[in-house]
């Protein structure tokens, strides 16, 4: 059934647009389908406790202090591949739950994380790709007040995957939402989800992401990222940590998240 009252959401491109104090008190969600999103809820669906997200190796290898390598694991990327010294690279499927379960992972991305990062600030901060899209489309829809959808993008530059994700998540939401307001970004991302929504691991395996990360050898990875609803978890950021707890949501219809 849909809603009566007015929901708007605005979209971001890219985290360069984002003004770190102006998502305070937001709903905010982050998406970053290569491969950041994905990658985080895979770890947290095969049992890690919790992943740390942070925006630079220094920061990864200060915070993992003496405690690495026995209860915590660094893993996350540069320039795709995985950092000399961490446990673990970008991959979903590296996050198994022989490899992850109980760990607290202290995560580092080129894209993804700094965007975690920086809207740590918001009220409600949830991570988003295709593999968890219904139950980021679920909390968006049971929000009180309105959302705010942030796509990692490249390098601070647009990336097609982000941006199609968003656009179907809007999609889904206008569904079931009577009344959703969108800005110019957000219109533009339901366009570019009916242009390329109907096969998005072609549209993964053309955007050049997804190009660079074939060439690297990771193909295999954009089948699981590509896979709508495959890992269905709400990984939350509460207090710069991200976990499954969801009653740290606030201002949020409990029912509708449960
Ligand atoms: C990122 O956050 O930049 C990405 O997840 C990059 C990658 O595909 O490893």
């Amino acid at each position: 059934m849909k809603e009566r009252v007015a929901k708007k959401i605005e979209v971001f491109f890219s985290p360069a647009q984002v003004d770190e104090l102006a998502v305070r008190g937001r709903n905010v969600v982050i998406v970053d389908v290569l491969r950041a999103s994905t990658t985080i809820a895979a770890a947290l669906f095969n049992g890690a406790k919790e992943i740390i997200p942070v925006a630079s190796v220094e920061s990864a290898v200060k915070i993992s202090g003496s405690l690495f390598g026995d209860v915590t694991l660094r893993g996350g990327e540069r320039n795709g591949k995985i950092i000399e010294g961490f446990n673990l690279g970008n991959s979903p499927w590296e996050y198994s739950e022989e490899a992850v379960k109980g760990k607290s992972i202290i995560y580092t991305s080129t894209n993804g994380s700094g965007a975690m990062v920086k809207a740590r600030y918001a009220q409600n901060l949830v991570i988003g790709g295709f593999v968890n899209l219904s139950k980021v489309v679920v909390f968006l829809k049971g929000l009180k007040g309105d959302g705010t959808i942030i796509c990692a993008g490249r390098e601070n530059e647009f990336c097609l995957e982000d941006a199609v994700c968003s656009g179907m998540m809007l999609f889904k939401l206008q569904q079931s939402v009577r009344t959703l307001e969108l800005d110019d970004a957000g219109k533009a991302s339901l366009v570019l989800f009916m242009k390329f929504g109907k096969n998005i691991l072609r549209m993964l395996q053309e955007s050049e992401h997804g190009q660079f990360l074939t060439d690297i050898g990771f193909e295999k990875d954009l089948n699981i990222c590509a896979a709508i609803d495959s890992i269905s978890v709400l990984p939350i950021m509460s207090g710069n940590v991200i976990k499954l707890t969801k009653s740290v949501l606030s201002g949020v219809n409990q029912q509708a998240v449960a």
